[in-house]
């Protein structure tokens, strides 16, 4: 196999050199974590599907305007993606309360919020992510103003794409996280969505019956992990034939 030269390593992916320069091939593994790396495992299958899944979304948003780092999927674990210098600020966005939000507030997990609410994480594993405001952000420089407006914009757009392709699949969007990062073409910048959007970064409940297709099922132990994660992907309509099936290791690409 030949070598390529690993950029980064995070949690649950890989990023390697890309093909051409300023290009990334990023690399999806079944690892999973939570509550910022305290609890570990393995998610079989998850990379395949996260990879197809965030293919999917990203593409979909590209269609509707949304600038994305994605450029096409290469195989069943990888993608290649345009490099982008990563702005250190999780945003997060939730219609319904879940998680963090209803233990800091005590307000009950699945109570619809008045409006969509806006967070933002500084991005620091050694900090735990800490949330953090705009004034924190700005005033550290992690963003300017008109990034943070952009992003702002940019997620609220995501947040009503994504909750109506979601409804139409009987799927309802709780909160997600996204994270952006600049672009340079020429002498121009441009914020564009990051990373990858899927089932390990939503919070995803059946409108029927509310139960959870998403991460919460690995971090609350609640068991069918793999199944849920294959669940989204098939309501998506984009489960690869044949199941989620393995690829060991990154594969090459030329
Ligand atoms: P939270 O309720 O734990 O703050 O999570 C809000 C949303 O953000 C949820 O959809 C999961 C996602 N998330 C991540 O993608 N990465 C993280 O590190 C955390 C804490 C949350
Ligand atoms: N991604 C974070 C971690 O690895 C937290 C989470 O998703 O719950 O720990």
């Amino acid at each position: 196999m030949t070598r390529r030269r690993r950029i980064y390593e995070g949690k649950a992916k890989v990023l390697f050199e890309g093909p051409e320069p300023g290009t990334l091939v990023q690399y999806f593994k079944d690892d999973a974590t939570a509550f910022n790396n305290q609890k570990k495992g393995i998610i079989t299958g998850k990379g395949v599907l996260n990879n197809r899944i965030s293919e999917y979304l990203m593409s979909r948003l590209s269609e509707i305007g949304v600038p994305t780092h994605f450029v096409r999927r290469l195989n069943m674990r990888e993608q290649l993606v345009r490099e982008v210098e990563i702005i250190p600020i999780e945003l997060v966005v939730r219609n319904v309360a879940a998680g963090s939000l209803s233990k800091r507030f005590g307000i009950p997990e699945g109570t619809p919020l008045p409006r969509s609410i806006i967070e933002y994480y500084y991005k620091s594993d050694e900090l735990n992510d800490p949330m953090v405001t705009e004034e924190h952000i700005t005033a550290f420089g992690w963003a300017a103003p008109q990034d943070l407006d952009d992003m702002v914009a940019l997620s609220l757009r995501v947040n009503d794409y994504l909750s109506g392709l979601f409804l139409g699949i009987g799927l309802r969007l709780v909160d997600f996280k996204l994270e952006f990062g600049r672009l340079w073409e020429n002498e121009e910048m441009r914020i564009v969505l990051a990373d990858e959007i899927s089932p390990d970064n939503c919070r995803l409940w059946d409108i029927k019956t509310n139960e959870k297709l998403d991460k919460d099922r690995f971090r609350q132990d609640l068991g069918k992990v793999e199944e849920a994660y294959q669940e989204v992907a098939r309501r998506l309509g984009i489960l690869p034939e044949g199941g989620p099936v393995d690829v060991k290791g990154p594969k090459t690409v030329q």
